[in-house]
């Protein structure tokens, strides 16, 4: 008869057998910049996560160098809002400074660029308002553009997030166009209507000030639907293709994995790391075996990528 306690007696053995490994190469790290100078400012939900100004942000891309960490994505905050977004595509706005900054400075730091508009839009919303409905076609010459100022602000990738209807083709469109041809484009292929995402909702000023985004990010109760998702992304040209949020999402990465042969990134988002922040910090649970868990079972589900506010964390622990 077989006994399944025999490969679980050591941690030798368990080591051996294992299945599933987290890698630091896995890792993207999420960096927020802000306007301002001297400013690295604690995110209240966030415990742990900064928000930059420009000057201060070599300090962090110095700890993720030397922990290791290959792989960033910036979100960029601002001041200057408008209905337009029209912050979001200039060639001199934050994000662009920052991406220029870094890959100057870490020219190996594999720099990816969130690409919404609803940290640029004075309501907040993933794209321009019409008749008080987002308009999913004027938005994707913004979306566009504002890729197109990433990349050639020496962006590695970008990652459009806002859930328009063939944003991705929009992107390479643009890209291929004007000479970006090596740009990446990592899709949030299923974005998923989330609550799990109220704490960056603080970080990066971004709240909808009318309605919400359920017309435009998927509905929870859907899986099929996932998939079209991730087809039509592939078939508008997406490098990789991304679950988000990922814990309550494991099935829907477990999707990505079988129907699709590109690389899968799971967003491990704000809610996610928050809720574990506050329980460890009770005393509830136990940080450091909470994450590992959590990451690992994304790398079960089939996740190639994990983007995750505990990535430094993370190859802490795996040191050790
Ligand atoms: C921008 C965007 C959001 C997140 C990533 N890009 C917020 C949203 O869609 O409301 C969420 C990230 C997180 O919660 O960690 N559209």
């Amino acid at each position: 008869m077989y006994r399944h306690r025999r490969l679980r007696r050591t941690p030798a053995i368990r080591r051996m057998v294992r299945e599933n490994h987290l890698n630091r190469n896995d890792l993207i790290y999420p960096l927020f910049v802000r306007p301002g100078k001297e400013i690295k400012e604690e995110i209240s939900a966030m415990p742990g996560q900064y928000r930059y100004s420009l000057d201060r942000l070599d300090e962090e891309l110095e700890g993720l160098h030397a922990l290791g960490i290959s792989a960033v994505l910036l979100f960029g905050i601002t001041d200057k809002k408008d209905p337009a977004a029209s912050e979001a595509y200039n060639d001199n706005g934050l994000v662009q400074q920052a991406v220029q900054l870094i890959k100057t400075k870490w020219p190996d730091m594999w720099v990816i660029t969130d690409v919404c508009v609803c940290s640029y839009t004075d309501h907040g919303h993933c794209g321009i308002l019409h008749n008080q409905d987002v308009d999913n076609d004027r938005t994707l010459e913004i979306l566009a553009k504002t890729a197109l100022s990433h990349a050639k602000a020496g962006a590695d990738m970008v990652a459009p997030s806002a859930m328009m209807d063939f944003q991705v083709e929009a992107i390479r469109e643009i890209l291929d166009e004007e000479n970006n041809k090596d740009i990446g484009i990592m899709a949030y292929a299923a974005k998923y209507y989330s609550s799990f995402y109220g704490p960056f909702r603080e970080a990066a000023d971004s709240a909808p000030q009318i309605g919400n985004r359920a017309t435009y990010q998927m509905d929870a109760a859907n899986s099929r639907e996932a998939l079209m998702e991730m087809a039509a992304d592939i078939e508008e040209g997406a490098d990789i293709i991304m679950v988000k949020p990922a814990l309550a999402y494991l099935d829907i990465i477990a999707g990505a994995r079988q129907n699709f042969d590109h690389p899968v990134a799971a967003y491990n988002v704000s809610g996610e790391y928050s809720a574990i922040k506050a329980a460890a910090e009770k005393g509830w649970l136990d940080e450091k075996q909470v994450v590992l868990e959590s990451l690992t079972a994304m790398k079960r589900a089939g996740a190639d990528l994990i983007i995750t506010y505990f990535a430094k964390d993370v190859v802490g622990y795996l040191k050790t």
